[in-house]
């Protein structure tokens, strides 16, 4: 049995993978945005462990929340899935960044930092992520800014720097498709198990195919994705600039 926590797991892909993993026996603790959400999100995946609540916008949540389950104990896994794609006007979280920004790059940056590194670590990209900017212009300068590409490549290039710099993580990253959920929408054409059944895949099989670190994954086969996310200059790139925004530092193995 492993121990598996899902970021966003009281909606979409997160609840579902939730669902399929307390079925076949893991324990699984999720988290959701509120206290409220994260009640509906322990009615919804019945058989979790717990659920833990924190507002992925806020970093100072996000750094909360590191705490809370580095204190609840060691897991096998961690599945990063929460995401906002469509954001209205200039939303953005409690320390002012742009909200597609905090939720997307710098909050999976910061819970992979701080929390003690996992056996897996699992971020959900998108082939959207082919279409972000390698350079990280939008991560520099006083008002930082990313496209929802954009922060899927970031999800990719911090996955591929966790494999490089951590010997004994396998971390991965995956396109679940366009699939019809809350993000997704209701003519989204791809298959929706097959959407979640990768990160379970990752999390918990022992198939040497999933026990490797530094791939990209579509429907558990490895798949194209953006090279520049393999240049250990981009990767410190990233990490410095993320570094700069959150005043959080990635940790050496
Ligand atoms: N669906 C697709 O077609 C598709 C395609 C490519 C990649 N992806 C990626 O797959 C992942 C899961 O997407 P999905 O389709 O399952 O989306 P979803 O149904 O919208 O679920 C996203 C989850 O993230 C949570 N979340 C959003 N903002 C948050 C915040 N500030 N703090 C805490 N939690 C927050 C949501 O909470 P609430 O439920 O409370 O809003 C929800 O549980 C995302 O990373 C997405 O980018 C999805």
């Amino acid at each position: 049995m492993a121990r598996i926590f899902i970021t966003g797991s009281a909606d979409g892909l997160g609840q579902m993978a939730a669902r399929e993993l307390v079925e076949q026996g893991h324990q699984v603790v999720l988290h959701a945005r509120n206290e409220k959400r994260a009640k509906e999100a322990l009615t919804k995946v019945p058989g979790a462990e717990a659920a833990l609540a924190a507002d992925l916008s806020s970093m100072e949540e996000t750094k909360r929340l590191a705490a809370e389950v580095n204190q609840i104990g060691s897991f096998d896994a961690i599945i990063h899935n929460a995401g906002v794609y469509r954001v209205t006007g200039y939303a953005t979280g409690a320390e002012g960044l742009p909200l597609l920004l905090a939720v997307n790059t710098i909050a999976p940056y910061i819970l992979t930092c701080l929390i003690h590194p996992p056996k897996r670590l699992i971020y959900l990209s998108s082939g959207m992520h082919l279409s972000g900017d390698p350079s990280l212009k939008g991560l520099q300068g006083d008002q930082p800014l990313a496209s929802y590409s954009d922060s899927k490549l970031h999800g990719l290039i911090l996955a591929k720097a966790a494999a490089r710099n951590w010997v004994g993580v396998y971390a991965n990253t995956l396109d679940p498709g366009w699939v019809p959920t809350k993000m997704g929408g209701a003519g989204a054409p791809d298959n929706l198990e097959q959407g979640f059944q990768t990160q379970v895949w990752l999390a918990v099989s022992n198939e040497p195919e999933a026990l490797v670190s530094g791939r990209y994954f579509h429907h558990q086969r490895e798949a194209h994705y953006q090279l520049k996310a393999d240049d250990a200059g981009v990767q410190e790139q990233f990490l410095d600039l993320c570094e700069q925004i959150s005043g959080v530092r990635f940790p050496e193995n």
